[in-house]
């Protein structure tokens, strides 16, 4: 089977969805206005149930299929929000509001997933229940972890969850997806080194943070290049460093942070270790005070094994098999799906967005022609799990 035809038949209205949520975007938890377009459409389909505000601004629809005697209960999640990065296209929907912009798809996310709705909603052709989730905040926010804290798991019986993220530079209505961990746990790290400062032209009077501050930047990048196996996959990397603010003074305080991706718990541990051991060597080598503060970010997103076989099949009956890749490498990327992966079991795939600009890009666009493809995805991935007989 490929796309689906009553879903193609509406693409011109699911792209208009798109289009209309793209000119609107929120940051995190700011989705109201996105969150207020979904609740009224999925009203507007006739659903068993919507319900707004779970996870803070997340909604969440239930569509129960013609019959529901499997018992089965099947999640369906996109992601809403934007990112703080002003747009540099001239689409004629482009941003409304300067410095935000849905510049990593999830407009077409929520526009696709949506699409799949309205034809469940109107063919009910499976023996069960979908339930599609909307949820804020997956870029810093964990949307979806708040949505899980919210209980929302149990509260609609969801057994199975699966999710999907455009791809760009990959062609159009091609998939990629593995079993295992496909994206990494992500941790920021802050570390803050208080020494003694001087005047500038008498520097043996002090210690000088900034020198301190960069021998530790300088060894940290033995940590992937020295202390972890070749064959394993780590990223320490620092994204700021602060110190000072005069031409003549050295400062008492230098600061640096950055993030840390691994793939598995034991190598996040060791770059842990590592980090400590490095950075507390060199502070007392120069006899400074350091302090290393480490937030934990999200989770590995690790795919289930029969989840990920039934999504790779799901996609293989859309757009045949030698257009669907199952030993897709993973990606060094967070992704807060991972926090329901660790709730329920399911499956997170990567879909092609064609030849458009990167992730995050001022110059990103979703690709309206992946809608076909992306909802016929979620109305398969129903009607297979739960087939009406
Ligand atoms: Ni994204």
């Amino acid at each position: 089977m490929p796309v689906n035809n009553r879903i193609a038949d509406f693409h011109d209205e699911i792209a208009e969805w798109r289009q209309t949520i793209h000119q609107h975007p929120g940051l995190l938890y700011d989705v109201e206005e996105t969150a207020a377009l979904v609740s009224e459409k999925l009203k507007s389909f006739g659903v068993d149930e919507v319900v707004e505000n779970i996870g803070r601004t997340g909604v969440v629809a239930v569509i129960k299929g013609r019959k529901s005697d499997s018992g089965k209960v099947i999640g369906m999640r996109a992601d809403m929000d934007a990112l703080p990065i002003v747009e540099k296209n001239d689409s004629p929907y482009k941003s409304k509001y300067e410095g935000k912009m849905h510049a990593c798809g999830h407009d077409g996310h929520t526009a696709m997933l949506l699409g799949a709705a309205k034809y469940l909603a109107e063919t009910r052709n499976f023996d069960g229940t979908a339930v599609v989730i909307f949820q804020p905040a997956e870029e810093g926010g964990a949307g979806g972890k708040a949505m899980v804290d919210d209980g929302m798991m149990d509260r609609f019986g969801i057994q199975e969850v699966y999710g999907l993220h455009n791809m760009p530079g990959v062609p159009l209505g091609d998939f990629a997806i593995r079993s295992g961990a496909l994206m990494a746990g992500t941790d920021e790290f802050t570390i803050t080194v208080n020494g003694l400062g001087a005047h500038a032209a008498m520097p043996h009077n002090g210690n000088d943070p900034i020198i301190i501050a960069t021998q530790m930047v300088q060894a940290l990048q033995t940590i992937v290049s020295r202390n972890i196996d070749p064959l394993s996959s780590a990223v320490v990397t620092v994204t700021a460093i602060h110190a000072g603010k005069a031409y003549n003074v050295i400062p008492q305080e230098a600061q640096f942070y950055g993030t840390i991706r691994t793939l598995d718990r034991e190598v996040r541990a060791q770059v842990m270790e590592r980090m400590h051991e490095v950075v507390n060597g060199i502070a007392s080598a120069y006899g400074a005070e350091v302090d290393i503060a480490i937030k934990e970010g999200y989770p590995v997103t690790v795919n289930h094994d029969a989840q990920t076989d039934f999504a790779a099949s799901v996609a293989k009956d859309i757009v045949g098999e030698g257009r669907v890749v199952t030993d897709k490498l993973p990606v060094m990327g967070g992704e807060d799906f991972s926090y329901m992966l660790e709730a329920r079991p399911g499956a997170f795939i990567f879909m092609g967005n064609g030849d458009t600009a990167g992730l995050h890009h001022e110059e990103y666009d979703f690709n309206d022609e992946a809608i076909p493809v992306g909802s016929s995805y979620w109305a398969k991935i129903i009607e297979t799990a739960m087939p009406a007989g």
